[in-house]
């Protein structure tokens, strides 16, 4: 199916960072924020957000048979997830001119797969490329938290047992705090890193901030027309 070019009017703002980061809390904040300024929000969560992504996901993160899986396999199924996502939501919402965000995208497998589990940046990359053609972030906020605090945060989790990337070592969530880190030192221009050990208000107000600055213009929270979707 055909992806929409730099030339949609929607913007799309994804959120990354490890487990327990908050990312969901600053995604609602956000979305209700900007929906009273009357844009359409659309929300994703990766893996899933569509039939086929949360069957993905299943196996990815929830059956036990996922146990035995290689590393490739494993940036296959997440590749194939946001595949049909992108096609499914993502893509129509930006033609549409609505807010996309999206609780992790590609970066969640530059950093999990090719760095955590050493798959490199290549094959990641280019398969990213693959799932997603030019539909890339306007920008990409990192909700930064020490990997012992992120690890506290997962501990603390009511009810359910830790899914399969949960179960991993310190070693591997040091990885990806990391290669959060360095990935957006690289990229400046795309990136936001925000300190996520700061109270939910104040890491709100950072991030409407630096949204502002970015993509909103300055207003308060209102729709403007031409509302550009400059991808990179
Ligand atoms: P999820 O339950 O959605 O948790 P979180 O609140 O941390 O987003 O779990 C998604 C897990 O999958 C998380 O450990 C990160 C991992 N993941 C990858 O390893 N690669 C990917 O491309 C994506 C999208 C997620």
């Amino acid at each position: 199916m055909a992806l929409p070019n730099t030339q949609h009017t929607g913007i799309l703002i994804s959120f990354e960072g490890s487990e327990g980061s908050g990312k969901t809390t600053q995604i609602t904040r956000l979305g209700g924020r900007l929906a009273k300024g009357g844009y359409e929000i659309v929300t994703t969560r990766e893996p899933g957000g569509t039939k086929i992504g949360e069957q993905v996901r299943e196996i990815l993160l929830h059956n036990s048979g996922g146990d035995g899986m290689f590393a490739e396999t494993e940036l296959l199924l997440f590749a194939a997830a946001r595949a049909q996502i992108v096609r499914e939501t993502i893509a129509p919402a930006l033609l549409r001119g609505a807010v996309v965000l999206s609780d992790r995208y590609l970066d969640s497998s530059t950093v999990y797969q090719g760095i955590a589990r050493n798959l490199g940046k290549g094959p990641v990359n280019e398969i990213n490329r693959f799932a997603v053609g030019a539909v890339m972030p306007d920008v990409t906020v990192v909700i930064d938290v020490p990997t012992k605090v992120s690890i506290e945060r997962i501990s603390k989790r009511k009810g359910a047992r830790p899914d399969r990337m949960e179960r991993e070592n310190i070693g591997f969530y040091e990885k990806v705090r990391d290669g959060y880190l360095v990935l957006a030192k690289g990229l400046p221009e795309r990136f936001v890193v925000v300190d996520g050990t700061q109270s939910e208000d104040a890491i709100e107000a950072e991030i409407w901030s630096a949204l502002q600055a970015r993509l909103f213009n300055g207003e308060q929270a209102g729709r403007q027309s031409g509302q550009g979707g400059a991808a990179e």
